[in-house]
């Protein structure tokens, strides 16, 4: 294996909203670290509110971290101003979640893909062409390219939104929840595109999902997080099959199985109570009111993101793992 600097390297990156009046500030991400290679797609995985978001509006700097760092093709991009910025938009792209309300329902298609190449300073008759272009790239009919958002279905209207994001030529895409608004049949369809399109154009993602069956087939490592932190990362095949983390096991029997034996006969785990609030989080691992296998070290140790083993690609967040 030939060692490659990494496309993206996130460093401890935390976000600490300011409390609204008199309540205490909430650190939505918390000392998050991970790396992604060029052409990799890492899954970023949770509940709702426990910081997916937050952390992919800080690694496009559409936020700016209060702690930590982003690197991107070996730059810290972390502070820099919006004209700083400029540049590097062309290299790193959002993909939102819901495409209807990303998308100006004033403007053509034509207007809206065409966007972010006008702000890179296309000229107007080459940037139609590449419209054209990239809608066939991503399944609409280039016909279409005047028609309003309104005239397309929501499956649709996301293969606008990642026809945009794609305009420039990133090789990074923060794609936050791509499918999560759209009906089920329609979610493997925007999936297998996005797969299609890494592989066509060489993208790295960053595919965020608050369910684990979604990213499975896209991912190639796969990172959970429970409120702020990272509590196991690691290749999808390990993650999957031999989840180490209480948190991930959970998020997995959730996931249903295609096969109906297999099914009845899994073990299945129930997470009572909710997600904390961000601004109090539990002490200890902040999983333990919830976690079945919480002991009294849980309440007050922070259990550290450590590989399973030295030289593992894995990394668990708990005083009890489970055995890869
Ligand atoms: N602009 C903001 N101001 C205050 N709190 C915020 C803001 N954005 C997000 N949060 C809080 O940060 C936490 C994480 O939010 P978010 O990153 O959107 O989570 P996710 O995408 O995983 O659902 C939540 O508790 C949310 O309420
Ligand atoms: S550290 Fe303890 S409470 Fe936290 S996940 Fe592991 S066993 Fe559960
Ligand atoms: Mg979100």
């Amino acid at each position: 294996m030939t060692f490659t600097e990494p496309l993206l390297s996130v460093v401890d990156l935390t976000m600490t909203f300011p409390g609204r009046r008199r309540s205490a500030p909430v650190r939505a991400v918390d000392g998050v670290t991970f790396h992604v290679a060029a052409g990799e797609t890492l899954g970023l995985v949770g509940e709702s509110g426990c910081g997916k978001s937050t952390t992919g509006r800080m690694i496009v700097r559409l936020l700016e971290p209060t702690a930590g760092s982003v690197t991107y093709d070996g730059r810290d991009i972390s502070h820099l101003s919006q004209r700083e910025l400029k540049p590097l938009r062309q290299d790193l792209q959002m993909v939102f979640q819901d495409p209807h309300s990303s998308l100006n329902p004033r403007q053509t298609v034509a207007r809206i893909i065409s966007d972010p190449l006008l702000v890179q300073g296309g000229s107007a008759a080459d940037a139609r062409k590449r419209v054209a272009e990239l809608m066939e790239l991503v399944g609409l009919i280039p016909e279409h390219i005047d028609r309003y958002p309104h005239e397309f279905s929501g499956g649709q209207a996301q293969r606008i939104g990642i026809a945009r994001a794609l305009a420039t030529g990133p090789r990074l895409v923060v794609a936050d929840e791509p499918v999560s608004a759209l009906d089920v049949s329609v979610q493997a369809q925007i999936v297998n595109l996005m797969d299609r399109l890494q592989r066509e154009l060489g993208l790295a993602y960053l595919f965020i999902a608050h369910d684990l069956s979604v990213v499975k087939r896209v991912c190639d490592r796969v990172a959970v997080m429970y409120l702020g932190r990272i509590v196991e990362i690691g290749p999808k095949e390990r993650v999957y099959a031999a989840p180490a983390h209480p948190y991930t096991r959970a998020l997995l029997s959730a996931v249903p199985l295609p096969d109906p034996a297999a099914e009845r006969a899994r073990e299945r785990i129930t997470l009572h109570g909710d997600l904390p609030s961000p601004a109090a989080p539990p002490p200890g691992c902040a999983f333990h009111p919830r976690c079945p296998k919480a002991q009294e070290v849980c309440r007050t140790g922070t259990p550290a993101l450590r590989r399973m083993e030295p030289g593992a690609a894995r990394q668990v967040a708990c005083h009890f793992p489970e055995a890869a």
